[in-house]
């Protein structure tokens, strides 16, 4: 680990969406190890419990309460919705980690219940949801809202023309233009947050390039075969574990000196230390953002932030 640290986290809550595996664990053990409080959410209550269980093996001086564990599938409106009523109802939030996601699209265009495609849902819209969902509790903790963005947005350029991709589906389209659109997201959740005066921040992270072969083996949590171990130690010299990989993230949703509208990621580009970086040029569209925000609240139904009245007496 480099010499680079988070401050006591004692006293503070945090919510991280897929945290059963990969970065989002990994980031709830930086955070533990801080002295925060995490809830760790997941779509499987068995990989979230063997989570749960791997964390306080591994941080055994650590207060067991601090991490809990809740289900939220973030493809799913109505178990984001019911995750963020059960969230409000314990008071307030200091962050939230957007962090779920389809890495690895499936080969034909699939959809979800609510009809909506399935990685542009898991990725991108089930996150707008409850990131709005979780205002009022965020606000109360002065609280941050942290998007998954990605180094593939400024190497390929999807723009989010069609977020649905009816015609022209790809797994690599689909996943590129869902970090395309978390990036945007996330700024214009700053723009628009600042606009309507509400306490929250909204920044962006990415991880550089964090392969599961390069992370400590943990049982129910990374557990790669010998192939990918050796595969990704190839490629060691551009690449880095999740360990590492989730640095940037809990810098940006806990660390010091973060403005609302920054983007971190690691020092070498796909990997090192935090520090802060420049979103690729297509994210910084807002025009582009306006569009994908009125298409993320049709969507999901959740609109926010609340606009100020200015009528009102
Ligand atoms: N690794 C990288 O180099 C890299 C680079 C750029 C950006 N990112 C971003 O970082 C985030 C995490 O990536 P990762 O490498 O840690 O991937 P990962 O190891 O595949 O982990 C993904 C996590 O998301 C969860 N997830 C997937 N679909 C979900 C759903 N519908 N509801 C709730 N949770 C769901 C998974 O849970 P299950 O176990 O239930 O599937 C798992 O916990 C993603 O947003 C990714 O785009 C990663």
């Amino acid at each position: 680990m480099p010499s680079w640290s988070l401050p006591d986290l004692t006293g503070r809550t945090y919510l991280i969406t897929g945290s059963n595996a990969g970065l989002g664990y990994f980031s709830a053990e930086h955070l533990v190890r801080a002295g925060g409080r995490v809830l760790m959410t997941g779509r499987n209550p068995n990989r979230l419990a063997a989570a749960r269980a791997a964390l306080r093996r591994r941080l055994p001086d650590a207060d067991p309460d601090l991490a809990e564990t809740l289900l939220l599938d973030t493809s799913n409106f109505g178990s984001v919705r019911a995750a963020a009523a059960s969230v409000r109802g314990r008071g307030r939030l200091d962050g939230v980690l957007l962090n779920a996601g389809i890495v690895h699209p499936p080969s034909k265009r699939e959809t979800t219940p609510d009809g909506q495609e399935l990685v542009f849902a898991t990725n991108v819209l089930g996150h707008f949801a409850l990131a709005g969902e979780l205002l009022v509790p965020l606000a109360a903790g002065l609280g941050r809202m942290v998007w998954l963005g990605s180094m593939s947005t400024s190497l390929w350029k999807y723009d989010p023309a069609d977020p649905q991709l009816v015609d022209g589906y790809t797994p690599w389209r689909a996943y590129v233009q869902s970090k395309v659109a978390t990036t945007a997201l996330g700024l214009e959740a700053d723009r628009r947050l600042r606009a309507a005066k509400v306490p929250v921040s909204s920044v962006i992270a990415h991880p550089g390039y964090s392969t599961s072969g390069r992370t400590p083996g943990i049982i129910g949590v990374n557990e790669p075969s010998r192939l990918s171990r050796f595969a990704d130690n190839l490629q060691a010299v551009i690449t880095q574990s999740k360990e590492m990989g989730a640095l940037p993230l809990v810098q940006a949703l806990a660390g010091e000196g973060v403005e609302s509208g920054s983007f971190w990621g690691p020092k070498h580009t796909t990997h090192g230390p935090p520090r802060l970086a420049k979103p690729a040029r297509i994210t910084r569209d807002p025009e582009m953002a306006a569009r994908l925000w009125d298409a993320a609240e049709e969507a999901t139904g959740v609109r926010w932030p609340p606009q100020r009245s200015s009528s009102r007496r």
